[in-house]
């Protein structure tokens, strides 16, 4: 079964040599590292699209400490328990691919999983590449696109990821089965306190909103929590991958640069919805 559909007839993909092509001859080069670029011109939003560098950099570096490995830890483990026998996995806005590296890597010591990992920044879509390969992990694809516009055809996934970023809803249930499953995750109330009261006069708490997301009911809500403690480079790494580096004053940002030891909880909400397709 075709799962790449062509950004501009929708026709399914093929791989013929080393490039997806339509059958109307649209064709889109696999990368040297590995990864396809099924985004439009026009799909973007801006010059800049997504994460930059400077955050992929930061975000790999820090994830690549395992401060954050209880969300991993507990993402597997609900996947693994799904009664599914063969697991077609995306994850939408996959960043530096740390997690899907991760869960490809260990789930399929047990069950047969495909992966494909998606973002709009091209940045992401190298540095996840890279890490697939020096780790050299099977059936695990990158792919340079938006969610607003997903380049798979519809039905293709048992199990969609969704991580500290934004949602399309109605495209995530276009591209998933009828009864697939929908994780998403957000920060939790407590999630990163004492980072934000280092850098703030005044704290808000998150407060991750309960949605209703037409064509998915909410089977699970797991809360996952740990306290973490950081040194010098991994509270800045922590800092430029969170969306406070663009709200901050230089002042508190010059205050973080000399701090050499943070203690701060962490907090993550994971919901699991089930599809529902007419
Ligand atoms: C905060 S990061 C989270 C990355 C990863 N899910 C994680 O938890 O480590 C958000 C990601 O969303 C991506 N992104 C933002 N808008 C997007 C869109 N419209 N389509 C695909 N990816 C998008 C960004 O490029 C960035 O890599
Ligand atoms: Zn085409």
């Amino acid at each position: 079964m075709n799962i790449y559909k062509c950004p501009v007839c929708n026709n399914p993909l093929n791989i013929i040599d080393k490039t997806y092509k339509c059958k109307l001859n649209h064709s889109y080069d696999i990368a040297k590292k590995r990864y396809v670029n099924l985004m439009l011109a026009n799909q973007g939003h801006s010059l800049q699209e997504g994460d930059n560098k400077m955050m992929i950099q930061a975000r790999s570096d820090f994830l690549n400490s395992k401060k954050y490995d209880v969300l991993l830890n507990s993402i597997i483990s609900n996947v693994s328990s799904l009664p599914l026998t063969k697991i077609i996995f995306c994850d939408v806005a996959c960043g530096d691919g740390y997690y899907t590296t991760k869960i490809q890597e260990e789930i399929s010591k047990n069950k047969e999983i495909k992966t494909i990992g998606i973002d709009i920044s091209k940045d992401a879509i190298q540095q996840a590449s890279t890490r697939r390969n020096i780790l050299k992990i099977n059936n695990l694809d990158y792919v340079i696109g938006n969610m607003d516009y997903l380049p798979f055809m519809n039905d293709s996934f048992n199990v969609l990821l969704n991580s500290f970023a934004p949602i399309n809803e109605k495209e995530f249930q276009r591209v998933l089965k009828s009864n697939g499953y929908y994780f998403r995750v957000l920060p939790g109330k407590y999630h990163l306190l004492e980072l934000k009261e280092f850098l703030y006069d005044e704290v808000r708490l998150n407060t991750p909103k309960v949605e209703e997301l037409e064509g998915f009911e909410l089977l699970k809500e797991e809360i996952v929590k740990d306290t973490i403690e950081l040194n010098n480079k991994e509270i800045n790494d922590l800092f430029t991958m969170t969306p406070y580096y663009y709200k901050t004053s230089y002042e508190a940002k010059e205050r973080l640069k000399n701090l050499s030891y943070l203690k701060t909880k962490i907090e993550f909400v994971i919901r699991i919805y089930k599809c529902s397709k007419k």
